[in-house]
């Protein structure tokens, strides 16, 4: 079972499906893509940008990393965001973390878990930078609020950027939405939206 064939007989069933049902979906979809949303979202199995939206292949324009962080010197990330933004226009921009994050959790702790403590190190700084509102909420709240203002924080991040501050100034009309996602119930919410500050 080293070949994983179980995985190249569901991809089969899958292209099938979508043939029966739309016979040109893959000759449309090789000639272009043309996705209206990035989607900026954390690594974790759990959470599938096109599954938990429903979207079909070539309408989001995905980025995962651990703990969905927006580094400004990562140039992985900067170079999707200035590819999303500057050849794909894609409309709407979406930061989405979610609740029991494993990398929000490893940055409150005080243990080491090796090389990936120098990427947690980003969500660390989220404390800091929060640090009035972080002590202040009850211990068993702070997990929960240190993945909301890590969202928040890559929000900040994302709008920061040359690339969008450069868009906006340029009229494109790009909106950055940060949003977190239940793994409990399914569900996704709005934290909040940013949208062109040189547009009334
Ligand atoms: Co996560």
């Amino acid at each position: 079972m080293k070949t994983l064939q179980h995985l190249f007989d569901n991809n089969l069933d899958w292209a099938n499906s979508i043939k029966e049902q739309d016979p040109d979906f893959f000759k449309r979809l090789s000639k272009l893509q043309s996705p209206e949303y990035l989607w900026i979202g954390c690594a974790d199995s759990r959470v599938p940008a096109n599954q938990i939206t429903k979207l079909q292949p070539g309408e989001v324009f995905v980025h995962r990393n651990i703990a969905n962080v927006v580094v400004h010197t990562d140039l992985n990330c900067l170079s999707v965001l200035q590819f999303s933004v500057d050849v794909l226009n894609v409309k709407h921009i979406i930061v989405c973390g979610h609740y029991g994050c494993g990398g929000v959790k490893a940055a409150m702790e005080e243990e080491q878990h090796g090389l990936i403590d120098n990427w947690l190190r980003h969500i660390r700084d989220v404390i800091r930078f929060n640090q009035e509102e972080y002590d202040n909420s009850p211990e068993e709240k702070r997990f929960d609020l240190l993945c909301e203002l890590n969202v928040k924080e890559q929000v900040s991040n994302v709008c920061n950027t040359t690339i969008l501050q450069n868009a906006w100034k340029a009229g494109k009309d790009i909106t950055v939405h940060g949003w977190i996602y239940s793994i409990e119930d399914g569900i996704l919410r709005s934290l909040e939206t940013v949208t062109n500050p040189n547009q009334s």
